[in-house]
């Protein structure tokens, strides 16, 4: 029990694949994300739920289908200024709420994707 990766601890696959489909519905409805996603998110999701996996201690999958996955530079064709940024983070946390996301484990996770987050900005927002 203790020394389940965070991936097991909060319950797996299904687990993720819940929290992915939350936070998709979200973007996809959110002004400041929604225009600089593709309409279709399907592959999107599919790629995250990879990711999410592996980033939570569970299997690579992202790595296998993918290799590294140098997010920053994956994400560099995309304007993300502190606006998306907040937005994104936003989505994640009213999606792991809207699934009931393991509450002990829910912020420390939030906190380590929100560094990733931050990460990814690469535009400072006009008129702030
Ligand atoms: C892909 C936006 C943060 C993981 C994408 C795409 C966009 C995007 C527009 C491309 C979608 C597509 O073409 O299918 C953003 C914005 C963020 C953000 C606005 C706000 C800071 C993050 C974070 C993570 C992440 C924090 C990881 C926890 C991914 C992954 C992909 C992706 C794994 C797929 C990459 C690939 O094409 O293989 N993101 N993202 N993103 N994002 Fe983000």
């Amino acid at each position: 029990y203790q020394n389940q990766s965070p991936y097991e601890a909060v319950g797996g696959a299904e687990t993720i694949e819940k929290l992915v489909s939350a936070f998709y519905a979200r973007v996809a409805e959110h002004p400041d994300l929604a225009p600089i996603f593709p309409d279709d998110l399907t592959e999107t999701a599919r790629k995250q739920t990879q990711f999410l996996t592996q980033f939570l201690g569970g299997p690579p999958l992202y790595t296998e289908e993918h290799g590294h996955p140098r997010l920053r530079a994956r994400h560099l064709r995309f304007p993300i200024g502190p606006k998306q940024e907040r937005a994104w983070i936003s989505c994640m946390k009213e999606a792991m709420e809207e699934i009931e996301f393991n509450k002990d484990w829910r912020d420390a996770i939030l906190q380590r994707l929100a560094l990733t987050a931050h990460h990814m900005v690469n535009q400072i927002d006009e008129n702030s």
